[in-house]
Order: structure tokens, then sequence, then C-alpha cells
């Protein structure tokens, strides 16, 4: 398997808020094992122990972090921003990865259940960016690079509030990078197709069975590349976009989802 230089982060530190799970621990894996130190961000002191450890055995040597927070808690993320950069000096990458969900159809849809995902996806974005571009733009270097879905402004049905955060995402990521482009910081986003996670297959999808990969067999049916894509595809992404090698793209996402978000050609 082909791959980036090993070296391609050495020096530098990745946060990774949900960098304890899914997607996100795939993401802090990649970080890692192309030498950058890694912190991890996580509600849960016992994913981030999990994950930290994952980190470990997968990538001997690594240097990694693990920090407490609510994306939502104003307070704790100022603090934990605080934290990360007395530990390791530094922020060069900023993913934001944190995200909640459960489906609930948009006509039954509380303000709550609205305000609960939107809190945590689009201000809790929001509020991390905010707490950690002012080393960036002090350092005048950074990547921001958040973790979307593939085009939301398809929609999104069953999950109207989720769409509605990461479409939000997208439009911060196109003004961030107008805002701090001349100030050296960049700001990408990844929209990841179907990515199998026990996290994603729990909570959107409401498979409670033994194997929860059962509960993707035929979801990349019709897809251009006809398979689910996994949290390395997604890492492989944002590795590239958030390093040197991208120093001339910001404001954009990039699909990462086999073909999903490509119009549909007509009946011939
Ligand atoms: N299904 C439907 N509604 C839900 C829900 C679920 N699984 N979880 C929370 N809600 C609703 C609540 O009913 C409440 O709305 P209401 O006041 O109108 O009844 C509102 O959302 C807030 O509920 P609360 O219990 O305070 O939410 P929370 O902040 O404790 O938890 C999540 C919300 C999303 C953080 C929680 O479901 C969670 O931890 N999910 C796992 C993480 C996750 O989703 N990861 C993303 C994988 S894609």
């Amino acid at each position: 398997m082909p791959g980036f230089a090993d070296d391609l982060y050495a020096g530098q530190v990745a946060l990774v808020t949900g960098g304890a799970t899914g997607i996100g621990l795939g993401v802090a894996t990649a970080f890692a094992a192309h030498g950058a130190a890694v912190a991890l961000t996580s509600r849960s002191e016992e994913h981030l122990r999990e994950g930290a450890e994952q980190i470990r055995a997968a990538v001997p040597g690594a240097v990694v972090s693990t920090v407490a927070c609510d994306v939502r808690d104003a307070d704790r993320v100022t603090a934990m921003a605080a934290e990360v950069l007395g530990r390791h000096g530094q922020i060069d990458v900023l993913i934001n990865n944190a995200a909640g969900n459960f489906p609930v159809a948009a006509e039954q849809m509380s303000p709550n259940q609205f305000a609960t995902v939107v809190g945590i996806d689009l201000h809790g974005t929001f509020l991390v960016t905010r707490a950690v571009v002012g080393s960036m733009l002090a350092a005048g270097r950074g990547v921001v690079g958040s973790v979307v879905i593939s085009d939301p402004q398809r929609g999104f049905p069953g999950f109207a509030h989720a769409g509605a955060a990461k479409a939000g995402i997208m439009s911060l990521t196109a003004s961030w990078a107008r805002e701090w482009g001349p100030r050296g910081v960049r700001t990408v986003a990844v929209g990841p197709g179907p990515v199998p996670t026990e996290g994603v297959t729990r909570n959107m999808l409401g498979y409670e069975g033994a194997d929860w990969r059962e509960a993707w067999r035929g979801v990349a049916d019709g897809l251009p590349i006809p398979r689910v894509g996994t949290p390395d595809d997604v890492a492989n992404a944002l590795l590239f976009l958030c390093s040197d090698l991208a120093a001339w793209i910001t404001g954009i996402t990039v699909n990462v989802d086999g073909g999903l978000s490509l119009p549909r050609l007509g009946q011939q």
C-alpha cells in the first residue's frame, strides 16, 4: 500500500475532537503514524484511555495526550485548548470530528433535539476552533480540518439536524478560509460517505444486533466505487489536506464517499 512519508507531520501537534473512537481515532492514529504528537478529546475518560492505548499499540513511541471535554461547554473548551497548548506548546492541526446524532422524523423533531445535535456538531466546532485559532494566528500557521458528511445540500432525511449542522460547518470553513488565509491559517473539510463504525451503527442506524457490521450489508451497492469507506479513507484525505503538500488549498470540502455525491446519470 503506498503511503505518505512517515515524517510528514514530524514536529507538529494535531488535536482531534472525538478522537478516541471511530473515524476520529482512525484520524488521530494516522497523524501519529506520520510523526505528529496527538491530543484527543472525548466526553468519556474510558474512551480516552482505550483510544490512547490503541494509538500507542499501533504506533510505537507515539506521543498521545488526552483531555476530557464536552465541546458544548464553552468554558471547558477554553480550558481544554489551554491544557493542550500547555502540554504540547503548539497546535498545528485541529480536526473537528466530535459529533452527536440520532434519527428523528423532521416533523417530530423537538427544539431540544435540534439544539442538541446542532450544539455538538456546529456550535461545538465553532467553540473549539475559536479556542484554538488564536494560537495558530499568532504563529502565522495552522490548519483547521472538519469532518462533515458527503454533500449535505442534498438533504439528510431522518437527520435534518445533523445535515443542517454539517452544511453550517462547510460555510464556516469557507468563511474562515477567507478571513484567516492571509494570516497563514488554512481551513478544509472532508465529507465522508458511508463509513461503518460502531458509533454510527448504533446511533444512526439504531442497530443493536450482535455483529454491527451486518447492518451495513448492501449499503455500498450502486456506488461508483462499490464498497463502504474506512476511517483510513477519511484519514488519508485529511493527511493530505492538512499538510504543507496542500499549501494552496483552502475553504473547500472534499467528499470521501466512493462517488456517492456524483449527480446521477440521466436514463439512457
Ligand atoms: N434518540 C432520540 N432523541 C434523543 C436521543 C436519541 N438517541 N438522545 C437524545 N435525544 C433527545 C432527547 O430526547 C432530548 O430531547 P427532548 O428534550 O425533546 O426529549 C434531547 O435529545 C437532548 O437529550 P439529552 O439526553 O440531554 O442529550 P445528551 O446531550 O445527553 O446526549 C447525544 C445526546 C447525541 C450526545 C447522545 O445521544 C450520545 O452520546 N450519542 C452518542 C454519540 C454520537 O451520537 N456519536 C455520533 C455517532 S454518528
